[in-house]
Order: structure tokens, then sequence, then C-alpha cells
């Protein structure tokens, strides 16, 4: 079939022998956009053996040859940055604007990675033995980072290109090879992202981009024996990855519940600022966004009417126009987050805004006197709405936060730099933000979550130490 998206291995597009296609549903139009290659579990196998084939020449290529071949990927994604971003508009409903900046950013993340590398790569160690008890000064120990081998990458929807990215430009540059998994909404975006890969000119086989039916080829995948690392970010598929994968490093990312907590002497307008654009940035609909706001009761009326004056101004519609708030990924997420609206009304919430739903289009709530036996005080949207709970004191504050299975990132606002920090240190969670909203970037922040929020560190160093191994040399003196 013609219109069918191949799948990318040994430095070419192929054709799946499988004859089998699978669909990519607009999720404004509700109608089939994409087909994509249903690929075997043949040319899973084979797309391992290649990587691991490559991976061994290209970890001999020296540093600033894998540096330059990935600012040429960048320069190339930010030349194409229209046709990659007019996918993600057609994928997943990104607001036009924030399709092109995902793209540039991405871009800006594979050239940083290539100057991080080249400088933590550089670097090694010499130790010698005489500090520790009944060693002479008769060898030397020198250390050095060396790739890890094959990295599967899987990306989730809501950022097909750039946290495709954030996993292949830190394998690359550390020598190891990739195969990418990329998610079923967006895989045509980061098909287009793997072809600057692909202009760049990186080695055939070093980079691979598999399409499958995750119901079929799924485990396979994620335990096939050539893996030696992967980096994930998802949902709690993730944690069936983990529990399976068996003796490989992992670096996983698996969602948020991220507590925005509000004390008496915050500034308001920036409190509800924040509250709107760390809500309902792409609708929701990422791991970072705000998902509980914990208001001080004593200012928590004054804060609740400031965030329903921004939220009315929201601009509601499709995301070729730059709605703020555009259609949810599929129509399993809209019933999903219509469920957990209905069960917070049926159990006495306040909906400060008219519950509205077209197609999965869902207009912006803030629902309020949310309880802890309503589910959407501990389960996480990924759509535009957000609960407030008013606290009385602090404590309550951080001890609700600590309490979700999630500790990703969290935010304070207050003025007060002693409390803020105080509050900071009460709460568990990878990140807090002093007065600002929850977020990933800039990219060379570490990046990470507790409890089932995730394993590991991200962030453009920490990533790049983790698909690194040390490898010691030590010379005995005669
Ligand atoms: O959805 C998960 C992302 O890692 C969040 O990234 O804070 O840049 O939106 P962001």
């Amino acid at each position: 079939d013609g219109d069918t998206f191949k799948y990318y291995a040994d430095g070419q597009w192929k054709r799946s022998t499988s004859g089998n296609s699978m669909t990519v549903i607009n999720p404004t139009s509700r109608s089939t956009y994409y087909k994509l290659s249903v690929c075997t579990k043949e040319e899973m196998d084979h797309m391992f053996d290649a990587a691991r084939e490559a991976q061994r020449a290209w970890a001999r290529v020296p540093l600033w040859r894998r540096a330059e071949a990935l600012h040429k990927a960048a320069a190339l994604l930010k030349q194409n940055k229209d046709v990659i971003a007019e996918c993600l508009v057609k994928e997943v409903a990104k607001p036009a604007k924030d399709s092109v900046t995902e793209v540039v950013r991405s871009a800006d993340f594979i050239d940083y990675t290539a100057e991080e590398g080249i400088r933590i790569l550089s670097e090694g160690k010499c130790l010698v033995p005489d500090s520790f008890p009944g060693n002479e000064r008769n060898k030397l120990c020198l250390s050095s980072r060396i790739p890890l081998g094959v990295v599967l990458a899987i990306p989730p929807f809501n950022y097909p290109v750039n946290l495709s990215v954030s996993k292949i430009a830190p394998a690359l540059i550390a020598g190891n090879a990739v195969v990418v998994k990329p998610p079923m909404q967006g895989s045509v975006a980061a098909l287009h992202m793997i072809q600057c890969f692909h202009l760049a000119g990186f080695p055939k086989g070093l980079i691979s981009a598999i399409t499958i039916k995750v119901a079929d080829l799924g485990d396979a995948l994620t335990t096939h024996p050539a893996i030696n690392c992967i980096s994930f970010t998802g949902g709690d598929s993730g944690i069936a990855i983990a529990k399976r994968a068996g003796m490989v490093p992992l670096q996983m990312e698996l969602g948020g519940k991220d507590a925005c907590i509000v004390l008496d002497d915050a500034d308001l307008d920036l409190a509800a600022a924040n509250i709107i654009k760390g809500g309902f940035s792409f609708s929701g609909q990422r791991c970072t966004a705000v998902k509980i706001v914990l208001a001080m009761d004593t200012i928590a009326n004054k804060l609740v009417e400031k965030v329903n004056v921004k939220v009315a101004r929201l601009s509601v519609g499709p995301p070729e126009v730059d709605s703020d708030i555009t259609p949810v990924v599929s129509e399993s997420s809209a019933d999903f987050i219509e469920g957990l609206v209905m069960d917070a009304r049926q159990k006495g919430a306040k909906l400060w805004q008219e519950y509205r739903r077209e197609g999965n289009l869902i207009w912006p709530i803030l629902i309020d006197n949310v309880r802890p036996d309503m589910r959407i005080t501990w389960e996480e949207p990924f759509g535009p709405i957000i609960p407030v709970i008013r606290i009385r004191t602090i404590e309550e504050g951080v001890q609700h936060c600590n309490s979700s299975r999630y500790g990703l990132q969290g935010c304070v606002f207050t003025n007060n730099i002693h409390r803020a920090l105080i509050v900071s240190d009460a709460m568990e969670t990878g990140t807090v933000q002093i007065n600002s909203a929850p977020a990933r970037g800039p990219d060379h922040f570490p990046f990470q979550g507790l409890r089932d929020s995730g394993i590991g560190s991200q962030g453009i160093t920490n990533s790049i130490h983790m698909m690194t191994k040390v490898k010691s040399t030590v010379i005995n003196l005669p």
C-alpha cells in the first residue's frame, strides 16, 4: 500500500513483509490520518543484530566525529521544523506554535548533547593505590566511560519528537546504537525526525525505528536479549516493562500528580498564571502538568476567582489555529477524563465551569472542594481539568503531596523563601519549583521522579552518564 509509512532499518526505509498496516487517528477529526507498517518479529530481530554490529564500529568513531554527525542532524531538524510540526498537529493535536517549538527544542537538545558529550566523555580518571591501607605506590588505575551497547528508546505520544531525541542523542554521542519504538500517535512525526538522522549520514544499522502492534510484539521488544539499556517515558506500562527487564539499566519516567501548594503570603496573580500554564498547556497532557492545587483556605477563594477569570479567556478548538485547549489524544482518553469529572461531581465537588465535551475536545474545568474519596484526588487525568483542595496548614499540603503514589515534581508559591525551602525539603518529589509551575526544562537540568514516577534521572548530563559505564585498566608497575 503506497500510503503506508515505512519503517527504518539498515539505513533504509523498508516495507514490512507482514503486508499489514495500522492507523493513526487524527484526534481532531477522529478519522484515519496516516497508516504505519506493522513490523514482524524477524524484522525486529534483524534490527537488533544490525544495531549490535553497527554499535561496535560506532564506539570506535572519534568523539568529535560523533558530535559532528549530531550537529548535522540538529541542523536538518531545524530546516524541516514546519513539516515535522505539521505531523504533530495532525497526530496528537498539539497547537501549531507549540509543535514548532517542540522541534526546535529538540534540535537545541541535540546540539547541547553533542557539546556536553565532548566535555564529559573526554575526561577520565587516574587513581594511585597507596591511599588504601596495605598498598604501595605500585600500580595505576585508569578509568573512562564506555558505551552500554544497544539502547531501546520508547517515547510517549505527548512529545514524540522531543522525548525521542532526548534518548537518541545521549545514546549516540556516548557510542551506543538505538532502536526507537515511536508512540502510535506521533509515529509519523518521529519517523520524519529519524529521516533527519538518516540524512545526517549515521552508519547503517546504528539507528532503527520500529512500528509494531504493542499487544502482539511489545513484550518481545522490551525483553529482547540484545538490549543493554531501556529509556522509557510513558504511563503505567513502564512498571510492567521494569519488572520484566532483567539485568538492564533503566531510565523510566512514568507520569506524575504534581501538586501546586499555594501559601497565604503568595503572589496570587503569579500563582494563578502558573496554575493556568502548568495545568492547561497541551490540554494538561504533560507528565509535569499541575494536577492538583492545594490552597490555604484563607486565600483559596481569591485564588480560585483569579484562576477562573483566566480559564474563561482560554480558547478552545482545533490545534491548527493555535487554540489553547485542543482535543485530547484519543476517545478512550477523553472517556477516562470524563469519568474523573463525573465521579467528582457525583461525590459533591464544585465544578466552576459547565462540563462540555465534543468528540475528543473537553472544555477546561476547575474542580473545587475536592476530597480524598474522589478519584481525581489521586489519579492522573492527562486532560484539561484541575482539582483544588483547600488546606488549613502547610503540613496538610505536604502530607497530601507525599501520600501520592507519584513523586515527579511539585511547586510552592510563597513570598517567604524560608517557608519555601522548608516545604521543598519536606516534599518527596524529584524536583520542587519555587514560585513557578513544574517543568522538565531547561533540558540540561536533572529530571527525575520518586516512587511510581520513575527510575533514574534524565537531563542531558545525567542521560549521558546513564547510557555509559565506567571501564578501568590497571597498570601494575614492576
Ligand atoms: O510529559 C512529560 C515531559 O517530560 C514533560 O516535559 O515539562 O517540558 O512539558 P515538559
